[in-house]
Parts: C-alpha cells; sequence; structure tokens
C-alpha cells in the first residue's frame, strides 16, 4: 500500500503546530497502525529529518499509552487502540490524518505526544484502596455477588487510554473517572473510601479541567475496552447519594 499521512508536528509544548503530509510505501495490511508510523519515522531518520514523537509501550492494546486521532476519530475507524489498529482497515492511496489527543486536560508535549498526568491526579484522588490485601485470600472468603463482580471488573478493564476525553466534545473524563469509583466502589475492599473516593475524584476531575458529560455518548463508542456508558450514571448516583448524606 502506498499512502500520505497528514501528521501534526509541534517541536514543543510551546511552539506552534501544523499538519504536515508525507508520503509512505511499502505498507502491508497486517501492520499495525504503530507499525506504519515505524516505516516512516525509518525514512525520516535516514533523510537526516526529525523523526515523529508518538506514545505507545506494550502493543498489545493493554497498557494505554498508544492513542492519536485518526481521521477525526479517536484511535482511528475501529473500536480499539491504535496499535491493534491494523492498515487494512484503509485503503491503497488513503490520505489519512493523524492528530493527537485534543483537550485542554492533556497538553500537547511533542507531536503526538500528550501529557496525561491530569489522569494519574484523579486516580491519585480516590483510585485506591486501604484495605490490607496481602496473599490472594480463598475465593468464598469475601462473597461477592455475582452482577457486582461482573460490573466490577468490567469496569476495570479501563486502560486510562484517554480515548473518551479525546472524543467528548466537551473533553470530559466522566467514563475514565467513572470507570474507577465503579470498579472499587462495587467491592467489599473498596467500601471504606466509598464516599470520599467518588467526591474526592469527581473534585480531581474538574479541578484538571476536563469538562462536564451532557450525555453525548461519544466516550463509549470511542472506548476500546467498551465501558459502558452505565458507569457514568453509577457515579452520579454515588455522588448525589453521598453528597445527600452529609
Ligand atoms: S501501546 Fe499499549 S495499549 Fe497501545
Amino acid at each position: 500500500m502506498k499512502l500520505t499521512v497528514r501528521i501534526w508536528r509541534q517541536a514543543s509544548p510551546d511552539a506552534p503546530g501544523k499538519m504536515v503530509g508525507y508520503p509512505v510505501d511499502n505498507i502491508t495490511p497486517e501492520m499495525s497502525f504503530l507499525e506504519m508510523l515505524d516505516v516512516l519515522n525509518e525514512s525520516l531518520v535516514l533523510a537526516g529529518e526529525e523523526p515523529v514523537a508518538f506514545d505507545h509501550d506494550c502493543r498489545e492494546g493493554i497498557c494505554g499509552m498508544c492513542g492519536v486521532v485518526i481521521n477525526g476519530r479517536a484511535h482511528g475507524p475501529e473500536q480499539t487502540t491504535t496499535c491493534q489498529l491494523h492498515m487494512r482497515a484503509f485503503q491503497d492511496g488513503d490520505v489519512i490524518d493523524v492528530e493527537p489527543w485534543r483537550s485542554r486536560a492533556f497538553p500537547v508535549i511533542k507531536d503526538l505526544v500528550v501529557d496525561r498526568s491530569s489522569f494519574d491526579r484523579v486516580i491519585q484522588a480516590g483510585g485506591y484502596i486501604t484495605a490490607p490485601t496481602g496473599a490472594a485470600p480463598e475465593a468464598h472468603s469475601t462473597r461477592v455477588a455475582k452482577l457486582d463482580a461482573d460490573a466490577a471488573f468490567e469496569n476495570a478493564t479501563c486502560i486510562g487510554c484517554g480515548a473518551c476525553v479525546a472524543a467528548c466534545p466537551n473533553g470530559s473524563a466522566m467514563l475514565f473517572t467513572a470507570a474507577k469509583v465503579t470498579h472499587l466502589n462495587l467491592l467489599p475492599q473498596g467500601q471504606p473510601e466509598r464516599e470520599s473516593r467518588v467526591l474526592d475524584m469527581v473534585a480531581a476531575m474538574d479541578a484538571e479541567g476536563f469538562g462536564g458529560c451532557t450525555n453525548s455518548g461519544e466516550c463509549v463508542a470511542s472506548c476500546p475496552k467498551e465501558i459502558p456508558f452505565f458507569s457514568i450514571t453509577n457515579m452520579n448516583r454515588e455522588y448525589l447519594r453521598t453528597l445527600r448524606k452529609h
């Protein structure tokens, strides 16, 4: 496949950025999107040019490091991580636009790399438990209802990639925060901080400059782990329940 990729190039956080077009050749349909960027970078390095900076780590869809806006969609045309998107999703001769996550709370560091430490601070506000854990307990010693266990696990699959924020017209982090709140608040080990967790994580989310939720649902449509919209409903309920008690 022969393609043209138009990529956001920005040398540093304060430098102006612009889209720059590059031809890319010898791309096979089996390559991942990141491998296509590797091919581009090899050619840029050989030509003595600055390679494109982009984030990645596991390349297996589990770490949440990768993430770019491809043709206007977070992670591109398929509901998966950028590293799990393959070039067979594109046609020979396509022109592909690649941009960093666009959000005030995710400032661009360089090219396609953004600073997602705002997510870390939301987690630090309440995305933990203080119950002693130790070795794995006997499975039946703390009983968890099947529906709660399933929902907690479903929410625990959030990898914090930030696609929900990038896709949301408000730059809201509600789906991310709701996944963490729901995951921990449903489990017995999460009960000691159940109330402070939701209040503190929502406050941290607002302080970081993430927008509010207006139920557009773009977050759910772009989430590679398919975190359900119900998680946001659940977080709102937890929040109101806690507010009413205090
Ligand atoms: S590089 Fe880890 S999820 Fe894509």
